[in-house]
This record gives structure tokens, sequence and C-alpha cells, in this order.
């Protein structure tokens, strides 16, 4: 079986959900704490094994191409004030092999997903999707699924139970068990209503696929929001699916209170300011509780 070497990171899309903060900047650039969300997406991949990433931006996303090359003139300026540690830092972003492509025109997931057919070539790739971003610093989430393409082969889907009336957001399997977080996938419906949903069981943002996905796409019509869906693509493939429900905790970065929990669990997490903001939030909380009692 081949290693799952290369990964795929969908970053094209408008951020519509997150207006105006998306409007003249990538949502994956948004900061969690001190980081935007796309590094830690390609921290996760690299902690997973991953040595190449194609991220598909498309018009406004320059910030996150800068975000990985070098810049010259902070790397003097930190080198000139003796500040070793943050020079360390934006070096070794970079350093990280990372590849851009456009998707010109915004055609959906699948579309996006497609332009990376030559990057990837013929061998088994990762899809993370910029919006979800998994807590798991034991285990990260791709190296879950990866691990469970080594040992079974296939499609590896990354999935998480979500609330009955959220279907309608997400890919949906349905599928019969193996063991209690594994799925054989018997079916997959793009953002079904919840009477026509055949499960609760979400696809979640993380993907090990096979490069036969691409001659299913370039033949995929628009699905779901006329557009060209992989989940669509993935529902048409002919070996084994399996909807694996991963460990970690998953912020959907797109959604604005998916973005405050995300900051408020990562900032406590924080080596830098985590005490002091758990004491600030203790204390907020203490004020709201008594504000409640008046
Ligand atoms: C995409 C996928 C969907 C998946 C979701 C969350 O939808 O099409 O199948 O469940 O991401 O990872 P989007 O959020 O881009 O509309």
């Amino acid at each position: 079986m081949k290693t799952v070497r290369k990964a795929v990171i969908p970053a094209a899309g408008f951020g519509t959900r997150f207006l105006p903060a998306t409007k003249a900047q990538p949502k994956e650039m948004l900061p969690i704490v001190d980081t935007p969300a796309i590094q830690y997406i390609v921290e996760e991949a690299l902690a997973s094994g991953i040595e190449e990433i194609l991220i598909i931006t498309g018009r406004n996303k320059r910030a996150i191409e800068d975000h990985f090359d070098t810049s010259v003139e902070l790397e003097q300026l930190l080198q000139q004030q003796g500040k070793q540690q943050q020079l360390n830092m934006v070096r070794s972003l970079a350093n990280i092999r990372v590849h851009f492509i456009r998707q010109k025109a915004p055609r959906g997931l699948g579309d996006a997903v497609l332009c990376a057919k030559a990057f990837i070539g013929n061998e088994p790739f990762a899809v993370l999707l910029g919006d979800d971003v998994v807590y798991n610093p034991e285990y990260p989430c791709l190296k879950q699924l990866i691990d469970c393409y080594n040992e079974r082969g296939g499609t590896i889907l990354g999935a998480q139970y979500v609330p009955q009336d959220k279907v309608s957001s997400y890919g949906i399997v349905a599928g019969k068990p193996i063991n209690s977080n594994l799925y054989e996938v018997e079916g997959l419906v793009e953002k079904p209503s919840r009477d026509l949903a055949p499960s609760n069981l979400a696809v979640l943002g993380r993907y090990v696929l096979e490069p036969e996905i691409f001659e299913l796409l370039e033949h995929t019509p628009q699905g779901a929001g006329n557009e060209i869906q992989l989940t669509d693509a993935l529902a048409r493939l002919s070996g084994k699916v399996y909807a694996l429900s991963y460990e970690g905790k998953r912020y959907d970065i797109g959604d604005r209170l998916g973005y405050l929990q995300a900051t408020v669990e990562y900032g406590l997490q924080s080596p830098l300011c985590g005490e002091d903001f758990k004491e600030y939030l203790l204390n907020l909380a203490n004020s709201l509780e008594q504000d409640k009692e008046n």
C-alpha cells in the first residue's frame, strides 16, 4: 500500500458566513489567539506525517501565500533586534513545503479538490478542510485517518455525530458499524433535510482519498447549492469507503459561534496567556452570575 505523503487544503471559499471580517481577508487567516486558523491545519498535517501540502486558493487569498513565504524585511528586523525565538518561528513557516493553486471560479468543494489532480498524481492523499480546526494534541485527527487507511486501505472519511437539527449543514453517512468508532459507508448525502438524513453521523473536514476520485469528480454534475460536491463523487466510489468517528474537538471556524468557542478554548490552553485568561473568565462568570441574581 502506498504511503499518504501529500495533503490538499481547499481554502478558496468566500467566507460569506463571516462577513464583514472576510470581505478583504481570507477566513483561513483569522487568528485563533495568535495563530491563523490555517496554520493549525498545516501543523496537524505535518504532525500526521504529510510531506507536501497544496492549498487551493482563490481571489483575495494572497495573505495565505504570504504567511508561508519568506519575509526578508521581517527576518532582518528580528535579527537586528536579537529576537531569535520569533526569527526561528517565522523561518520555520517559510520552510514548510506548501504549494498553491487557484480555483478559477467558486464551483464547489469537489471542483476545488479536482484542481489538485496533477499535484497528486497516482497516490493516496489527504484532504483537510480550511474551515475545520480539530483539537487533539496527543493523536492528530488526520493521523487517526491515516492509521485507519494503513490498516484497511480504501477511502477514509473523518466523521462525528452532530445534533439532529444540524444535519442539513453536512455530508451525512449511512453506515454499517464495524466497531465502536468505524463504519462501512453504504451511502452518503450532501446536506439532506432533517427528514431525509440517513443518520446524524456527519463528515467533518478530514478525508483520505484514493486518486480514483479525480475521474469521478470530472463527471460529477452540480449538486446541493448548485456546486460540484465532493460528497456526490464519494457516493459513487466502487471501492470500500469507511467513516471513522475521530477523537478530538472540532471547531467550525467559518461560523461565528464555532470561531468564538475555538478562541476561548485555545486561549485557555495558551502557554503565554492561558492562566490569566482563565482568571479573567472566572471573574466574568462570577459577575454574570451576580447580575442574574440581581
Ligand atoms: C463541506 C462538505 C460537507 C462536510 C462539511 C464539514 O461543506 O461539503 O460534506 O460535512 O464541509 O466538514 P461546507 O461546510 O463547505 O458547506
